[in-house]
């Protein structure tokens, strides 16, 4: 057990050793370049010691946002799943396997949960409040500014990216054309919307079980079935209206929705306050449209939101804490009580899967383990609407988590065991923003 001194040494060194330079490898290895949503994450870790690291992983993830000339301009402030900053072998896919070697800046060809203006947000008061403690910080103020100015409008522009090609129809519910979109990748939720997709015939070489042992990671059907989605984006040529007629998966994330009507609700803030009332007004009409669709996701049989296959207009009635985010998100109806409930069947915090359901894997990557940073994120929308003995529940099982094992990229719910990639950037970065007893979000 190490002391919280001890591991926010570790968690600093963590992030040092992961740092390429502007960009933080998720880990060694495993994933060797610039994860998406990752980067929110861990920025927020660099933010509680070294601010300006913090700004910069920022600016590197942006400079690889697709704009008016990419492709025909259709994808204008798409941001990648991974952004290549640099070659590497111990990956696959790796940058020559998209189709978008045209790029000044390769990257995959589909997205995250975009979760950086409420990333942002938070950077932002970490700023403002450090600069109103000690005015001699006042300069940290002035280039969080500084950054915002240059981020916001493409942060706005990554917005209108996912509500124009991934809800064409606006229908308030975005899409995800790929499990890899979601971040959730192998989640039971999307075992019935993948069986359509036809698995690839063409050889490749896997290169995560050289990392991590198979009965933590994706089987290989599931491999066949996401090269064939990615083959499928670039015979497309990328065109997000076809891709959104013909994508053979095309699913409403419930995780994706939750983090996206955050993150709307943050860029409307942020927008206000950095006298860009247009893009408000704008971002405020798509919040106000989701919050009443969202409702049309939820499960009566678990007491949570789920998500749907988009094609058949079948609910898929699982239960993973990707619908646990509702607070997060400031959907209607909380889900404090659910949450409640899965914490009193596990020992160790939120599964990504709850432990009662079927398709429950303790071991394999989301379809069971517990991940902090959906920990860290449960626990603050709780906070944030006031169930505040609930969020620190949260919180105390991720503390005794992390200082048992260290900085994992995931943990059996059933017996705490750190499982994955090691030396975990995200995971370091929930410990020092959320966890660690000074941290001052
Ligand atoms: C992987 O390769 O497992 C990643 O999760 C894809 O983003």
């Amino acid at each position: 057990m190490q002391s919280h001194e001890q591991l926010q040494t570790v968690a600093r060194e963590t992030l040092r050793k992961n740092d390429r330079g502007g960009y933080t490898l998720p880990t060694q290895g495993l994933y060797p370049f610039q994860w998406n949503w990752d980067a929110g994450i861990t920025a927020l870790g660099w933010m509680t010691f070294d601010p300006a690291r913090a700004w910069r992983e920022y600016e590197t993830l942006f400079s690889g946002q697709w704009g008016p000339d990419h492709f025909g301009g259709a994808n204008d402030g798409f941001l990648a799943q991974i952004t290549f900053h640099q070659d590497s072998d111990t990956y696959f896919p790796g940058p020559d396997q998209w189709g978008t070697d045209s790029l000044a800046i390769r990257t995959s060809s589909i997205s995250q949960p975009p979760l950086h203006a409420t990333m942002l947000r938070w950077m932002w008061k970490q700023a403002v409040r450090t600069s109103e403690r000690d005015k001699t910080l006042a300069p940290q103020r002035d280039m969080a500014e500084a950054c915002l100015q240059d981020l916001l409008p493409k942060v706005i522009a990554h917005h209108r990216w996912w509500y124009r090609c991934r809800d064409p129809q606006g229908t308030g519910l975005v899409v995800n054309i790929h499990p890899w979109e979601t971040g959730m990748d192998n989640s039971p939720a999307w075992d019935d919307p993948q069986s359509a997709v036809l698995p690839t015939q063409r050889p490749y070489v896997r290169k995560d079980l050289n990392h991590v042992d198979a009965s933590m990671r994706p089987p290989k059907v599931f491999y066949d079935r996401m090269v064939s989605l990615m083959d499928f984006n670039s015979a497309c040529g990328f065109d997000p209206k076809r891709i959104f007629a013909e994508c053979p998966y095309r699913v409403n994330d419930i995780g994706i929705i939750s983090i996206l009507q955050r993150s709307s609700i943050d860029l409307v803030a942020l927008c206000q306050e950095f006298g860009l009332q247009d893009s408000a007004t704008e971002m405020q009409q798509h919040v106000d449209r989701t919050q009443v669709a969202v409702e049309s996701l939820w499960s009566e049989r678990w007491q949570q939101y789920v998500s749907r296959n988009a094609r058949t207009g079948a609910l898929l009635d699982v239960p993973t804490s990707a619908g646990l985010m509702a607070a997060y998100a400031g959907f209607q109806k909380d889900c404090a009580d659910t949450v409640d409930s899965w914490l009193d069947e596990t020992l160790y915090g939120i599964p990504s899967t709850r432990s009662t359901y079927i398709g429950f894997e303790p071991l394999r990557y989301w379809r069971g383990p517990i991940w902090q940073h959906i920990n860290m994120l449960i626990a603050v929308g709780l906070a944030d609407q006031g169930h505040v003995e609930l969020a620190d529940r949260i919180r105390v099982d991720s503390e005794i988590l992390l200082r048992q094992q260290g900085f994992h990229e995931y943990y059996d719910p059933t017996n705490g065991r750190g499982l994955g990639g090691g030396e975990f950037s995200w995971t370091a970065a929930t410990y020092l923003y959320w966890i660690e007893p000074n941290a001052s979000r």
